[in-house]
């Protein structure tokens, strides 16, 4: 029987612009978790980002996930948990951390009661957890995915693009919690702006798939969450124009905020497009680190040793 394994799962950007609670990508930033079954009772160890907030209790995702899968896959008794966490997604970015702990729990439980469940059928778990599937789907999947509900299942298809891509993630001091910052959406919207959006994710799809990443600077626009959570997070236009000017595609707000990633070809100066955004978000008053990201294709993977 195993007792222990490690988890590692990728951050994920949801939204990419204008596919609100539909598209999401993976990317090469990760969290790593070590879930070892114990007679202790729960524990927690966490390194690097968030390490003085999170504790073990039935509240932290890392463990609920767990037992909300453990208990559905087996009648054994689970006596005590460690959960070891090493993380390195900033939390409440709009980077997908707390997803990350969604996933590492689904996947350690599904693997400690011998793997019975694929990672498409995770993806409804993960979402029951979540409320929303794009960005448990990436960080389960890989790679770039649309997701949608049908008869009350969250299902996924991953995809990736044709070409290279990079991600420019400008990430501000200042979190936004995704509660607050989904408050900030309308209930309803023009039948033009909803036409607009379908059209924009459509588009986007299309160019990512084909490589005509000449569309991508219009494919990128929203108008759905975007507008609304500008005043959320100080400096976002003259971030998105001085990545653009820098050479990006095009930028957008990754997930709920606060971070502001850029896309960009492999040959243009990321160093430049991210010092670009840094400055432009000093300027808005806002401290910000940069990230230059790939994509992830694999999403969260197992270690068995
Ligand atoms: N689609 C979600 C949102 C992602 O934009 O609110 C954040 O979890």
């Amino acid at each position: 029987m195993k007792t222990k394994v490690k988890v590692i799962v990728p951050a994920t950007s949801a939204n990419c612009g204008p596919g609100f609670d539909v598209l999401g990508a993976a990317c090469n930033l990760y969290n790593e978790f070590t879930y070892e079954l114990t007679k202790r009772g729960f524990e927690l160890e966490v390194k690097g980002e968030g390490c003085e907030r999170l504790q073990a209790s039935g509240k932290n995702l890392a463990f609920s996930s767990f037992f909300r899968l453990w208990n559905e896959l087996t009648d054994r008794r689970c006596t005590g948990l460690k959960v070891t966490m090493h993380n390195r997604i900033p939390l409440s970015r709009g980077l997908g951390s707390s997803s990350t702990a969604i996933v590492a729990g689904l996947m350690a439980a599904n693997f400690l009661t011998g793997s019975t469940l694929t990672k498409e059928q995770l993806v409804d778990y993960a979402t029951e957890i979540e409320g929303h599937p794009d960005n448990v789907a990436p960080a389960l999947l890989g790679g770039f995915t649309v997701s949608y509900m049908a008869y009350g299942k969250a299902n996924s298809l991953r995809f990736l693009p044709a070409r290279e891509l990079r991600f420019i993630a400008a990430v501000p001091e200042e979190p936004l919690s995704t509660f607050k910052a989904r408050q900030a959406i309308p209930e309803t919207v023009s039948h033009k702006d909803a036409v607009f959006n379908a059209g924009r994710s459509a588009l986007l799809v299309g160019a990512l798939l084909t490589g005509e990443y000449k569309y991508l600077p219009d494919a990128m626009e929203d108008r759905l969450h975007q507008p609304y959570r500008m005043p959320l997070i100080n400096g976002t236009q003259a971030v998105f124009k001085a990545a653009k000017n820098a050479g990006a595609y095009g930028a957008i707000i990754s997930g709920a905020g606060s971070t502001l990633m850029a896309y960009a070809s492999p040959k243009a100066d990321c160093e430049a497009i991210g010092q670009a955004m840094q400055q432009a978000f000093a300027k808005a008053g806002q401290k910000s680190v940069y990230h230059i990201l790939k994509l992830d294709t694999e999403g969260a993977r197992t270690v068995n040793n």
